[in-house]
């Protein structure tokens, strides 16, 4: 039994370790950067710098201070083009994707936006997303932990 739980709580940390351990997004700012994004570990600094991005567009981006971070895919058409695209990192708390445009950009209509959590979550092209591996990861501990207990 102890052993069990022993083996149980490496598992759980173990994760736990993966998951707070640095994410990695996809980052890139405009429709031609996105069709090689670059990839980023998210830090206050990258997700600042989403944040200033998404100011260009936005109203109401707060400035914020996180300890975890989401990878953002956001996509804008206008006339059947790509108008805009920003990937990369962002302060949960800053709510991307339910921002408001600026009135100047008021015309644009936002296709794609996600937020997701798990590394490179974010994949380009915006529209094909694999399920993030927090889920994964946390299935698979699942499985292992009802194998043990069982
Ligand atoms: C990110 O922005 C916040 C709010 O403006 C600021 O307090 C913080 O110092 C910035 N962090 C980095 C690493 O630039
Ligand atoms: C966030 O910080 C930037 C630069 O430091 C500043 O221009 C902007 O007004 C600040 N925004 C808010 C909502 O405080
Ligand atoms: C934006 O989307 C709406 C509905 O999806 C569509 O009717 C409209 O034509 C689009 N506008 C532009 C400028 O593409």
């Amino acid at each position: 039994m102890f052993v069990k739980a022993l083996i149980a709580s490496l598992l759980v940390a173990f994760v736990c370790v993966q998951i707070a351990d640095s994410l990695v997004c996809y980052t890139c700012t405009t429709p031609n950067d996105c069709k090689s994004p670059k990839k980023v570990t998210c830090t206050n600094a990258a997700a600042n710098e989403t944040s200033h991005n998404l100011e260009v567009y936005h109203q109401g981006v707060r400035n914020l201070t996180s300890t975890r971070f989401d990878c953002l895919a956001l996509k804008y058409t206008w006339n059947n083009n790509v108008i805009n695209q920003i990937h990369g990192c962002i302060h949960p708390n800053v709510g991307a994707c339910s921002l408001s445009l600026k009135p100047a950009y008021g015309h644009y209509n936002k296709t794609h936006c996600l937020t997701c959590s798990g590394n490179k979550c974010n994949k380009n092209p915006a529209g094909k997303m694999s399920s993030s591996t927090l889920t994964i990861a946390a299935s698979v501990l699942g499985l292992l932990l009802v194998k043990i207990f069982a």
